[in-house]
This record gives structure tokens, C-alpha cells and sequence, in this order.
């Protein structure tokens, strides 16, 4: 049997004496969980504060001392270590040179790549199952002329074949001329789906950033960043499909509004 303490019996016995006097009904049950058992071990633990006479100052344990005692970092070294974060954006900044390419077509045509051709060619242009490679000279193999990229860039797979142009690229290419559909893939055609200037830009990409070759005239003249052609294509005075005209003292060729066939370096 539980024994049940002195104070215990005293308080129940005082809520019985108050539940059989004023108002019986709401009172009682409040009244009755005091003197069950399952209220003993907590109306004890209230119980135990009570004995002490007065409070006393506890001293501190062990983990408490240890924090007060610790070595405290002085208000300099706060204010340094606070830089530092703002000290590592700057300091990374300073390293990432972009700003100045990317105004011109290889910083444009750096983005326009990752966005609209990345995902089939590869983000470093090395190929990806019928997605040629395009990386490390292949698409030179393919247009020794800029001009018969920037064609097929804009009209794509399904327009050379409804216009029956099988060599899109350098009829004697280096390990046999590229036939339209030969690949088994689609690529897709991009006028009008992105600008000019992105489409000549991510050509510049594939020509310039993608392979490590001298930068001559044809790098100048188009994907320089002082390139007129460039300029008028975002400004809008020209199109790809006009450029032999806006710029035919410059010798560019023939782009045109339709699929042509690829022409042989020289
Ligand atoms: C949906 C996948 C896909 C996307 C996106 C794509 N391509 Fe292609 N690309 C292909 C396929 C497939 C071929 C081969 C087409 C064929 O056989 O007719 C190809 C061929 C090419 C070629 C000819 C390479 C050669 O040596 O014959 C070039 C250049 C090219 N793509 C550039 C680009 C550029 C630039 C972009 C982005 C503006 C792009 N591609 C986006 C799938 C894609």
C-alpha cells in the first residue's frame, strides 16, 4: 500500500470539507485528483523547494564556472573577423575578370551558348550522342567559313533537308563531308528564336573559346569586341541573312534567307 503523507491527507481533507459546503458540483471534481495516488509524486516535488529556510547563493557548476573563466576575444579581433566575409566577396570579385569580355560576342556568346546549346553539345562542346563535338578544331573541320556556321546555326536540320541541301558544311572535310540528318539528331534551327547577335555570338563561342586557335581576321571582323558586325546586329541595322551587303567590302559571304550548300576552305 501507498503510504500517503500527513499534508496530503490534511489538504484532501480540507477540499472534501469545502466540496460538501459551497457549491458542490464544479467544485468537486477539481477537488478529488489531491487525493489520488498519481498526484503524490508531483504535489511531493512542489513540496521539496519549501523545506530549504532561506535561499542561498548555489555555486556555480562546473560548466558555468568554465564560461564565466573563459578567455574572452578582444572588441579589435570582433571587428576584423566581422570584415572578413565582406573582405573574401571583394577579394573573389578582383579575381573573376567577366566585366570586359562579357559586353562583347565571346561574352555574350558565352551565355547564349550555356543557355540555348550546352545541353546537347556538351557544356565544354566535346559532343554528346548525335550532338557533334564541337570542341578542339571539329567545327573548323566542318566551316573553314564563318558564314556557312552562322547559316546552318540559323536554319537548322529540318530546313536543309525540305530544301534538299545534303553537305551543310565543307564538302571536303577532313574525315568525310557532314550530311544533313547522318547524325540520327535534329539540331534545331535558331532564327528568330534567339537574336542575331546571340546566334553570331554563341558561333563565336564555338570557334573561338571552344578551340584554342589564332585570332585573325575573321576573328576581328566578327567576333572581336570592337566588331562592327556584331555592333550593327545589335543595334539592329542589319541581319545575318543581310550582312554580305551591309558589309561587302569587308568580303563577307552570302549567308542568305535559306539553306546553301557548305563551301570548301580557300
Ligand atoms: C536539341 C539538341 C541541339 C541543340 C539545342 C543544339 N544543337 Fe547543334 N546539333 C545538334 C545535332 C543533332 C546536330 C547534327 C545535326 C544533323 O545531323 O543534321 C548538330 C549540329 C551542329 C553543328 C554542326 C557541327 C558539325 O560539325 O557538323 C553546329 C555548328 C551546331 N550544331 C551548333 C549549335 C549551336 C551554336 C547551338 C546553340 C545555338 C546548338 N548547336 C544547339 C543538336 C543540337
Amino acid at each position: 500500500m501507498t503510504e500517503i503523507p500527513e499534508h496530503l491527507l490534511k489538504r484532501s481533507k480540507a477540499a472534501k470539507a469545502k466540496a460538501d459546503g459551497a457549491e458542490p458540483p464544479a467544485d468537486a471534481p477539481a477537488a478529488v485528483p489531491a487525493t489520488t495516488a498519481a498526484a503524490v509524486p508531483a504535489a511531493a516535488k512542489a513540496a521539496v523547494p519549501a523545506t530549504p529556510e532561506a535561499p542561498v547563493v548555489k555555486p556555480d557548476t562546473p560548466v558555468v564556472a568554465a564560461y564565466k573563466a573563459r578567455k574572452k576575444i578582444p572588441v579589435w579581433a570582433m571587428l576584423t573577423l566581422s570584415i572578413l566575409p565582406v573582405w573574401a566577396f571583394m577579394y573573389l570579385r578582383a579575381l573573376t575578370p567577366g566585366e570586359v569580355e562579357a559586353a562583347g560576342p565571346l561574352g555574350v556568346g558565352t551565355a547564349a551558348w550555356a543557355t540555348n546549346c550546352s545541353g546537347c553539345h556538351g557544356a565544354d562542346g566535346g559532343g554528346v550522342g548525335s550532338a557533334y563535338q564541337l570542341s578542339d578544331g571539329n567545327v573548323w573541320k566542318t566551316f573553314p567559313h564563318i558564314e556557312d556556321q552562322l547559316r546552318w546555326v540559323l536554319y537548322g536540320t529540318k530546313n536543309y533537308l525540305d530544301a534538299g541541301v545534303q553537305i551543310y558544311g565543307n564538302p571536303e572535310r577532313e574525315g568525310g563531308a557532314h550530311v544533313t540528318g547522318a547524325s540520327g539528331g535534329q539540331m534545331p534551327g535558331w532564327k528568330g528564336a534567339i537574336t542575331d547577335a546571340e546566334i553570331l555570338a554563341a558561333v563565336c563561342h564555338t570557334r573561338y573559346d571552344l578551340s584554342d586557335v589564332e585570332r585573325g581576321e575573321e576573328f576581328e571582323l566578327w567576333c572581336s569586341p570592337e566588331s562592327e558586325i556584331f555592333a550593327a546586329l545589335e543595334e539592329g541595322t542589319t541581319t545575318l541573312a543581310m550582312a554580305h551587303e551591309a558589309f561587302a567590302d569587308k568580303g563577307v559571304l552570302t549567308i542568305g534567307d535559306a539553306p546553301a550548300a557548305g563551301t570548301s576552305a580557300g
